[in-house]
């Protein structure tokens, strides 16, 4: 057992594709029940970090431990055996598949299993629209519809820790709003978060914390309440434009 009260730590984590690296070394962590951003602008690594947290990509140094224990050498399926959930950004679907079968699908692992009636239970109450629409495919969904679908395959892996990747990105501001309440109540009930956007106010507005993420490093820590450095932000984002 360990004393690690945090649900993830990650340190000194480099990852990247090919010859080069994109991530140089990231710290960070999510307490246990704590919900924390990442934010940046496109293309400097928040997408490439959840991957490497789930091991899609695999890690080149550092340490991910997950609840107080190491994910070293594990599988992306050992992981999502461990309950540390992805939801990736713009997540394939099987476009022929009834979103209730692509639900029940999800819950492959022994655990989830185990509570698949209850869990699917759950995401119909939260999501009412996937309740509605239960007996369609998915390619009939709008792109809103498909975010909650997405949330709602991440919630049949009874997560015991959720990471979601622009769940919001494309939306209108009423879907917007409707899949913000959705997020706070899957973290109300103790899943840790790490919430990957690009709306600064929108993110702050859901998480206790959020790390800024640029070119592959963490630079800031900002906790919600504190004064955000517009001016830094805004550097970051078209400093960050023009070297592109
Ligand atoms: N599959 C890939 N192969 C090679 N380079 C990639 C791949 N995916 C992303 N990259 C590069 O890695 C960098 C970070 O991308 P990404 O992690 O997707 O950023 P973000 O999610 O912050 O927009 C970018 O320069 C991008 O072009
Ligand atoms: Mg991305």
């Amino acid at each position: 057992m360990s004393t690690d009260a945090n649900a993830l730590s990650v340190t000194g984590l480099r990852a990247g594709y090919d010859a080069s690296d994109v991530l140089t070394g990231i710290d960070l962590h999510v307490g246990a029940k704590e919900r924390v951003g990442l934010f940046g602008p496109n293309g400097h690594g928040k997408t490439t970090l959840l991957n490497a947290i789930s091991h899609v990509i695999w890690p080149r140094a550092g340490e991910i431990r997950f609840l107080g224990e190491t994910l070293q050498g594990l599988s992306p399926q050992k992981i999502v055996e461990r309950g540390l959930i992805h939801v990736a950004q713009a997540n394939w679907l099987f476009p022929d598949m009834e979103i209730g079968e692509t639900l029940e699908l999800a819950a492959y692992t022994r655990h989830a299993r185990g509570v698949l009636k209850d869990n699917l239970a759950y995401v119909m109450q939260l999501f009412p629209r996937l309740a509605e629409r239960r007996r369609q495919q998915c390619k009939t969904l709008s792109g809103g519809e498909r975010q909650m679908l997405s949330i709602g395959v991440g919630l049949m892996c009874a997560p015991r820790m959720l990471m979601l990747d622009e769940p919001t990105l494309g939306l209108s501001p009423k879907l917007k709003d409707e899949l913000a309440e959705a997020i706070a109540e899957i973290s109300a009930r103790g899943i840790p978060l790490l919430l990957v956007e690009q709306d600064i106010v929108f993110t702050l507005s859901l998480v206790e914390r959020m790390y800024l993420v640029d070119h592959g490093e963490v630079t800031r820590e900002i906790h919600r309440g504190s004064e955000v450095d517009h001016q830094d932000i805004m550097d970051m984002y078209f400093g960050a434009e023009k070297t592109r």
